[in-house]
């Protein structure tokens, strides 16, 4: 059987060899044992990890670079391809910085790492480096790496420093300009952005020193995620201090790297989303199955281009949109009146379901049965039109988007209502249960979409699509629209 003598293999293979066993939970022993019988067996594929590193040069995203071979990396993150310069400091949050590694690998973000020697109280510079899969930063008096200043070269060789956790002794530092590590020095020497995550006892975040090196940091223009509130590592301490989870951080760094092109920036977008509640009396309400998740998604997509978008939301319990002012409502009254106080915009795309009728003259008190009667009926009137509304209205949206939600005759239905309500577009889909879109229950609730696009020039059907992408794809349809109509003075 071959060997070799993994202290005679140059620096490169001898990381990659590391993060392979790591990968693996072998030593590097075996790992090189399983390799070389494998060889021998004629397997190349198992040296498909191991990937050329130049520990000094700055690196090309390594062919590993979605954390495992064999998984391919998330796509459509903002910041792959970018480099984000991981500094590291002493604080039991160190963990999660493992994570955070891995998570924006798995994005194809490519990360080095710089560690404080309080860091490496907590976490390794070997699990570090294998999720890394580069050198590990440690030592401002590196020998190798210091003979041509290598600590400016980590300062300016990436697009972001990302400091996660930020302890209050390295904010201490960096408020005050002190350079007497590595880590401190780079961040003195960096002429990049940079990221602090902040994890510290609620104490001490609170102390007025911190206060204050805190809003230097602001002035000097450093973006912070956090420090968010929760129970501390320590037993019995709770407050503000706790790191940014990793997602968090995740996405903080794909918003300050995102350099796509926002085609509907200036524009001011409406949008509602979810469905209404009518009150019948203090305890019930009339509601229908809207979950929301096709408005908010259009809201997020009209935000992700650029877009200042107000959405007026009815009851949903899914999380807010991410750069959206949201506007929560009850009843239709309530969003009509909001919808309303928002104008003007360029861009008015009403999703919700809004409820058509409501409970006329709504009991102040709970309505009782009355001896196993009940009432024998509830007197409904209708709803104001929102979208109606909008069409008539003095200040008319530019571009007027409704939804019609339909269970039969859907082109017919919705066309009518592209005139009634003098819409510029309706976006039609068939609500029907049985529809056949998406999991049982159809569109209503679920994560898919099949929509017909009715304007005055004709109807556009599009595939079956889940709602984010219905809402990406009427996203991109509004900029060509609006880049076609604009006149340039
Ligand atoms: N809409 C509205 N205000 C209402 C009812 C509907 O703004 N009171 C809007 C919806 O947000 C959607 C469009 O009008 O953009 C069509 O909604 P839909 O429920 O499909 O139609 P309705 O007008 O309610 O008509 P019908 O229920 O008879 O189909």
């Amino acid at each position: 059987m071959a060997s070799i003598t993994i202290r005679n293999l140059d620096e490169s293979t001898k990381q990659a060899l590391r993060e392979r066993a790591a990968q693996n939970g072998r030593s590097m022993e075996e790992e090189a044992r399983l390799l070389l019988a494998e060889l021998e067996q004629g397997s190349p594929g198992l040296t498909a990890g191991i990937v050329e590193h130049k520990s000094t040069d700055y690196p090309a995203i390594p062919v590993a670079a979605a954390g495992s071979s064999s998984e391919p990396p998330i796509a459509g993150f903002p910041a792959a391809g970018k480099c984000v310069l991981l500094i590291i400091s002493g604080g039991i949050a160190a963990y999660k910085s493992l994570d955070l590694i891995r998570r924006l690998r798995e994005r194809g973000v490519h990360v080095r790492a710089v560690m404080t020697a309080a860091a490496q109280q907590f976490i390794t510079p070997l699990s570090v480096g294998a999720l890394t899969a580069d050198k590990v930063f440690t030592d401002l008096f590196d020998r190798e790496d210091e003979q041509d200043v290598g600590h400016i070269r980590l300062a300016r060789n990436c697009d972001l420093i990302v400091v996660a956790p930020a302890t209050a002794d390295l904010m201490a530092k960096m408020a005050n300009g002190l350079a007497n590590d590595l880590a401190s020095t780079v961040l003195l020497a960096t002429n990049r952005p940079v990221l602090i995550a902040p994890a510290m006892n609620p104490a001490m975040w609170s102390h007025r020193a911190t206060r204050r090196n805190a809003e230097t940091l602001r002035r000097d223009g450093i973006h912070f995620i956090g420090p968010m509130a929760g129970e501390m590592a320590e037993s019995g301490e709770a407050g503000e201090g706790r790191m940014a989870e990793p997602m968090q951080i995740v996405e903080r760094i794909g918003e300050l790297l995102d350099t796509r092109p926002k085609p509907l920036r200036g524009k001011r977008a409406i949008v509602t989303s979810g469905p209404t509640h009518e009150p019948i009396d203090p305890v019930r309400y009339i509601a229908n199955r809207s979950s929301g998740k096709q408005g908010h998604a259009i809201a997020a997509a009209l935000a992700e281009l650029g877009a200042e978008v107000i959405l007026v939301s009815g009851p949903v319990s899914i999380p807010d949109p991410r750069d959206c002012e949201v506007v929560r409502v009850e009843s239709a009254r309530e969003m009509q009146r909001m919808v309303e106080a928002a104008l003007p915009a360029d861009i008015a795309v009403m999703v919700a379901a809004v409820a058509d009728w409501r409970s006329k003259g709504e009991a102040t008190e709970k309505m009782k049965k009355e001896g196993g009667k009940g009432p024998s009926h509830l007197e409904l009137t209708e709803n104001p039109d929102i979208l109606k509304g909008l069409g008539h209205h003095k200040q008319r949206p530019g571009l007027l988007i409704g939804f019609a939600a339909e269970t039969e005759k859907i082109v017919e239905h919705a066309q009518a209502k592209l005139e009634r309500k003098k819409a510029d577009w309706i976006v039609a889909n068939d609500v029907s249960p049985d529809s056949g879109i998406g999991d049982a229950g159809g569109v209503m609730g679920g994560d898919r979409n099949r929509v017909r696009i009715l304007s005055r020039d004709g109807v556009e059907e599009w595939p079956e699509l889940t709602k984010k992408q219905v809402a990406e794809r009427l996203a991109a349809r509004i900029c060509d629209h609006l880049a076609a109509t604009t006149t340039i003075a």
